[in-house]
């Protein structure tokens, strides 16, 4: 599984560490096809919150989606917006898109670190901090996946009550993060798009610490938001250029059954504005 267990980062390039994900357990194969019932269902949803939204996965789901919170104007947060039936098969999407000819790495930062948080990147390779077509062994980005753009915009229906307007730039790139028991990410603006458009953030596994600040500094006000697995959360209009960063992880706290042992794995959903 992928986790601390993992095997150690290869060195990839001057510029790039990059890891093997591990191979899944195979006692949790059992990977419900959710896409296609499930994006007719948000189709059907109309972009009212709900179905799918509560914690719709059915299984040995308990709790059903809280309310949306709003953490800051333009910045919401839905508890188990996803099913457990969806979050298993997002887990297992994932895997297979950090197998692919970018795998999961982490990334330099120009001042010399490494990020201890590993990522795979689709529809746009992202490094610090920039965009680009290619991967850096010269390889095309592998596809920015039309799921991934169903659910930013079914994301942003169910945090505001209506998806992007339709000549909002599309939904075209994706980070996948994997945190393991020590990782983290510093506060930071995500502002390497050329989009003002809402980011959408899902969560699945171990629950984390996402702290959301305010769009001046890294410092205070900043708000601590607990994001577990199948939370959505949603930041644009006012909150898009807010300081943001996970201080930590919450290791052990991963549903049962969703087919990630360990670690946090974070999808970002972003339109870079680069056409
Ligand atoms: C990010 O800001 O890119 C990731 C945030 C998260 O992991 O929740
Ligand atoms: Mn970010």
């Amino acid at each position: 599984m992928i986790g601390p267990t993992s095997p150690v980062p290869l060195s990839f390039s001057t510029r790039l560490h990059r890891t093997a994900m591990p191979e899944r357990c195979p006692m949790r194969r059992g990977v419900v096809g959710w896409t296609r019932a499930d994006l007719e269902h948000h189709q059907r949803r109309g972009g009212a919150p709900g179905d799918v939204v509560r914690g719709g996965g059915g299984l040995n789901e308990p709790l059903f989606g809280a309310e949306p919170v709003t953490v800051a104007p333009g910045a919401v947060h839905l508890p188990g917006w996803l099913g457990a039936e969806a979050q298993r098969d997002l887990v297992e999407r994932c895997r297979e898109w950090s197998r692919g000819p970018g795998g999961m790495i982490r990334h330099r930062m120009p001042r010399g670190g490494v990020m201890s948080v590993r990522m795979t990147a689709l529809g746009w390779f992202w490094e610090p901090y920039r965009y680009s077509r290619t991967l850096p062994g010269g390889e095309p980005v592998p596809p920015f996946p039309r799921v991934l753009g169903e659910l930013a915009r079914d994301g942003v229906a169910a945090a505001f009550g209506a998806p992007p307007g339709p000549d909002t730039p599309p939904y075209d790139v994706a980070l996948v993060n994997f945190y393991d028991a020590g990782a983290r990410m510093g506060m930071h603006q995500d502002r390497d798009e050329q989009a003002d458009v809402p980011v959408v953030s899902l969560s699945l596994g171990d629950a984390c610490v996402f702290r959301f600040g305010n769009t001046r500094t890294r410092a205070r006000p900043y708000t601590d938001v607990e994001l577990a697995s199948g939370d959505l959360f949603v930041f644009g209009g006012p909150a898009r250029m807010a300081y943001h960063g996970v201080p930590r992880t919450r290791p052990g706290t991963a549903p049962p059954g969703l087919g990630l042992a360990e670690g946090r794995l974070n999808i970002t959903i972003r339109a870079s504005g680069l056409g």
